[in-house]
């Protein structure tokens, strides 16, 4: 099948309702099922997309009946529904088929009820025209992987493996917490299921914008002839946070960056943007060469993780999007968090450099980053082409923004309006939410509904897990075996240790930070600048990141970038080497020399690391121009700041 048939079968796709089941959640009293399962179940209900012959039983420890669940989950969909009004009539129809059952986890005797419920449920559905006469039974697991293992044997115990009807059964994350560990449960896991009842699950593959990678490059020919290392400079896939540990420091203490997000959810768009086109939407055919790209992924060695992989774990600071429940803004160091250990070694933040073997990526890095307490929230891939021989060196980039902002954008360079031939940066731009009405949802509603309907496309194969295992294990080795000696190495609310900028820089390569009005309009010279105005200042600003004591301007030197402080401080220090003032965050300097194309009148040095955005003085200029206002108010901001810096 080619990318045309591939496009032709996804527009012809209509979504029938799922096939009949009951689904079984174990552990339904806790977060996962109040906050997604239900609402995603809810939301496949009011879509239509949930059959008649459907039914939900939960089992947990606390002692609840069947109504006092109902009416739990009733109060709660309140609160968690993603819709945007609520419907009262499919909720009704949800929570009639919902069912509980107490039951210890350890205990057999629960299993064994849990049985005939099931039964119990699917034959009265037959009569009522409400239930489950198939006999498919999908069980979730909702629990903590410590236990995944005494569940199985006791489920397979009661009877559960040879149910009529298909059965399967959902693990969450996390999936094991190294190589030996996940390749323990599989084999525990294959002792009772079949591969094809196994579904793992990894949420960002519910994630629309994750789908869309696929759909994106097989509907879409034109990339096709580019997707290679041929055309491609590199590939960037980060993942950042503006949130700590919260209240998970016990978990995350024993997880760490690499286990919580780069062996799956990075890895997992990895395959997406990487793998070979497969030949047809087959589910086996998808994911086998989602597996097959995984296996070309370069095993690192000690000294190539050494030298190609970063960690780093967050100080004190100031929370990136100023949200924290005091209202100051300030953040905890991890170290300081609860249930942390205070001389933790664990990193909160990781960035890769990998290489993969095949024909089509040799020689062509992938850079992986992710982290926690950033400077912004953030799932982003970056797909840098390589300039034409010759050419403007300007790289041409393609973004998928995977979120908040959800979207595909080409960025490029424009002919700017008027006589001249001037180019500019431009940005060619797919928005979700003005191209789709969609409700937004939970993220569950597709896995759900695939697991229901025993396809398999989103959830792991055995082979896929231990495969991005390997890829992370020597690194795991590496940082216990050397435990750091700089931690912590990055202030919270800052874009990360600056051995991630070195790592590329090496590479002469930059990371792509997405610098959109929201991040500019924090500094007070853009608080009131148009919108427009904005988005065009926003494609030109490019990130620095800087150490301490770094001389950033030089006084008398003619270069005249405008910076602005993200994150730091820094002194102006004028001719007698006397300090003339302290520039902070928010703030910019070099303003004076752009806008009157004069020599520096100060030294700028750091006197903190900092985080900055630099516009190039010709990109400014001609941005500007088309807003005489806005450039009128930046000279009076600027004269006023001069009035402050002189001595
Ligand atoms: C989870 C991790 O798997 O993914 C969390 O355990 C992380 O630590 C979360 O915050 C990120 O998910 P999302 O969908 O908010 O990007």
């Amino acid at each position: 099948m080619n990318t045309c048939e591939i496009a032709n079968e996804g527009l012809k796709n209509a979504l029938a309702t799922a096939l009949p089941g009951v689904l079984v959640i174990l552990g339904a009293s806790g977060d996962l099922t109040k906050r997604l399962l239900i609402p995603a179940l809810y939301n496949l209900a009011c879509d239509g997309l949930l059959p008649e012959s459907f039914a939900v039983i939960g089992m947990a420890r606390r002692e609840l009946d069947t109504l006092g669940f109902r009416e739990q989950q009733r109060q709660d969909i309140a609160q968690f529904h993603t819709r945007r009004s609520f419907e009262k009539e499919p909720w009704e129809w949800l929570e009639s088929r919902l069912h509980y059952i107490p039951g210890d986890f350890s205990d057999p005797e629960a299993y064994t009820r849990l049985r005939n419920l099931v039964l119990e449920v699917g034959e009265n559905s037959v009569a009522t025209g409400g239930g489950t006469a198939s006999g498919n039974t999908l069980l979730y697991l909702a629990i903590s992987p410590e236990f995944f293992e005494t569940v199985n044997n006791l489920l397979d115990a009661a009877g559960f493996t040879n149910l009529t009807g298909n059965k399967r059964i959902i693990v969450e994350k996390p999936f094991g917490k190294d190589l030996a560990s996940a390749v323990t449960l599989n084999r525990s896991l294959l002792s009772h299921w079949r591969e094809d009842e196994i579904y793992r699950i990894d949420h960002y593959l519910g994630k629309e914008t994750v789908q869309n990678l696929m759909a994106f490059r097989l509907a879409n020919g034109m990339f096709a002839p580019l997707w290679s290392a041929a055309h491609i400079d590199h590939i960037q896939i980060s993942a950042t946070e503006t949130v700590g540990v919260e209240t998970r420091g016990e978990y995350y203490d024993k997880t760490g960056v690499v286990r919580d997000m780069l062996q799956n959810h990075l890895l997992q768009m990895l395959a997406f943007v990487c793998m070979e086109s497969p030949e047809s939407l087959d589910p086996a055919v998808v994911r086998e060469e989602k597996s097959r790209l995984l296996r070309s992924v370069r095993l690192l060695g000690f000294s190539e993780a050494e030298q190609d992989c970063v960690r780093g774990q967050y100080g004190t600071g100031q929370r990136g999007d100023g949200l924290t429940a005091s209202g100051s803004g300030k953040t905890l160091g991890y170290r300081e968090e609860p249930r942390v250990d205070p001389l933790s070694n664990t990193p909160t933040y990781a960035a890769f450099k990998l290489h993969i073997d095949n024909d089509r990526w040799a020689g062509m890095p992938v850079y992986l980053r992710s982290g926690k307490s950033l400077w912004k929230r953030g799932t982003e891939i970056v797909v840098q082409f390589k300039p034409q021989p010759g050419g403007n060196p300007e790289p041409n980039l393609l973004f998928f923004h995977i979120q908040p902002f959800q979207g595909v954008e080409i960025r490029i360079l424009a002919k700017r309006p008027g006589p001249a031939f001037l180019l500019q940066r431009a940005g060619m731009r797919f928005d979700y939410a003005e191209t789709f009405e969609a409700t937004r949802g939970t993220g569950y509603e597709v896995l759900l509904y695939s697991a229901l309907n025993g396809d398999p496309t989103l959830f792991s194969r055995t082979d896929f897990v231990e495969d991005s295992w390997r890829i992370v294990q020597p690194v795991l080795d590496l940082w216990k075996q050397t435990p750091a000696d700089n931690f912590p190495n990055y202030v919270a609310g800052s874009w990360g240790p600056l051995s991630a900028h070195a790592l590329l820089a090496r590479d002469g390569r930059r990371w792509h930070e997405c610098i959109n009005r929201d991040v500019l309009v924090r500094s007070e010279v853009f608080a009131t600048a148009p919108a427009v105005l904005l988005n065009n200042l926003a494609l030109a600003f490019q990130p620095l990141a800087v150490e301490a004591g770094t001389v950033i301007v030089e006084r008398g030197e003619r270069k005249s970038d405008l910076y602005v402080i993200c994150r730091g401080e820094v002194e102006a220090i004028g001719a007698s080497g006397k300090q003339l003032a302290v520039i902070k965050e928010g703030e910019c300097f070099g303003e004076m020399a752009m806008l009157y194309d004069q020599p520096r009148s100060a030294t700028i040095r750091s006197l903190s690391p900092c985080d900055l955005l630099v516009l190039n003085a010709a990109d400014f200029r001609r941005i500007i121009e088309d807003f005489p206002e806005a450039e009128v108010e930046f000279r009076q901001i600027a004269e006023r700041r001069r009035t402050t810096l002189s001595p």
